[in-house]
């Protein structure tokens, strides 16, 4: 990546297409997009958050239908591409896919939407965060598990990334287990982080897991962080866990330091303390809104409702 995108062919609607708008210093101001089915995006959230303190961000959690995990893959693209839209009509600078589901299936429908925005997807960071964790070693012998929904497991996305990748790395091509845990994501959106129903759940879906004993196992849905604990008691003991958030923090930073997007770099910093989180959600919002501002800690003021179907708010 070098320079400023032509942002030429954005939509109409998106300040990047803006003359106002068009040096580096004013798309830094912009915020940046992340969406999710529910609240499983808030993990990416979380780290964006700390990693960036100086930038704003728009959330958008489709709760309203989710869970995106056992629906066709052509429902997902539509979901994505309509909160695509939504997200450029607002005015944001870079879009996060921040759900496993529909990066493997829309990611490149997203990509094409928002052309010239940069769209960061979770199965490519999650992949390489994996190959990463595997000890020099065990390079040429690596077991790895896959945890995501239905349709993420059903699409092999990661299992082809990992080959290619390791085929890239010239190492072996890595022995791999998926498992489809579609019920993990209704009780983390419920709040059952943790807790003897979660356990159960767990050790439910990961007995085949177990026997593989991997090396590394990626949590492959945004959700799945949030039941790291009771994912680690149903696995071997020292088995290392991944998910794609700390990958996210390092494409963000490389392109807000690539195209000088940075806000901390472009705005004065008695200003700098106007870096906001703004919420949308396709649901009510109340059950969002408690729930992301205990895995948050802080406190939400407002949860803007949109429609589903116009993505009006
Ligand atoms: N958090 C999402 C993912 O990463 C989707 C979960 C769902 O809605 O099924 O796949």
């Amino acid at each position: 990546m070098t320079g400023i995108p032509d942002t030429s062919l954005s939509s109409e609607n998106n300040r990047l297409t803006d003359k106002r708008a068009s040096h580096a210093s004013d798309v830094a101001a912009l915020p940046i997009g992340v969406f999710d089915s529910g609240i499983g995006g808030l993990t990416v959230l979380k780290m964006l958050r700390d990693a960036f303190p100086a930038e704003s961000f728009l959330y958008f959690g489709d709760l309203g239908r989710s869970p995106y995990g056992s629906k066709a893959a052509d429902t997902v693209r539509r979901y994505a591409v309509q909160i695509t839209d939504f997200l450029l009509k607002k005015g944001v600078k870079m879009i996060v896919i921040a759900c496993n589901t529909a990066s493997a299936v829309a990611g490149d429908n997203v990509r094409n939407r928002a052309y010239p925005v940069p769209v960061i997807e979770v199965v490519e960071c999650g992949a390489k965060m994996a190959l990463q964790m595997i000890p020099e070693e065990l390079r040429d012998f690596a077991r790895i598990g896959v945890l995501g929904t239905d349709t993420t497991v059903k699409s092999d996305v990661y299992v082809n990334r990992i080959y290619e990748l390791a085929r890239e790395s010239g190492f072996k091509q890595p022995d791999i287990r998926q498992q489809a845990c579609p019920l993990f994501v209704p009780l983390v959106e419920e709040g059952w982080w943790k807790g003897e129903v979660s356990e159960k759940v767990a050790e439910h879906y990961l007995g085949a897991m177990k026997s593989f004993d991997p090396h590394v196992v990626i949590l492959g849905c945004t959700h799945f962080p949030l039941l790291a604990d009771p994912i680690s008691r149903a696995l071997p003991e020292g088995t290392a866990l991944t998910d794609c958030a700390p990958a996210v923090v390092g494409e963000v930073r490389s392109i807000l330091n690539e195209y000088g997007w940075s806000a901390a770099d472009n705005i004065a910093a008695d200003e700098l303390n106007h870096a906001e989180t703004v919420f949308y959600c396709s649901d009510t919002g109340d059950t969002f809104r408690r729930q992301a501002e205990r895995f948050l800690d802080m406190s939400i003021e407002f949860v803007h409702h949109v429609d589903l179907e116009t993505c009006e708010d």
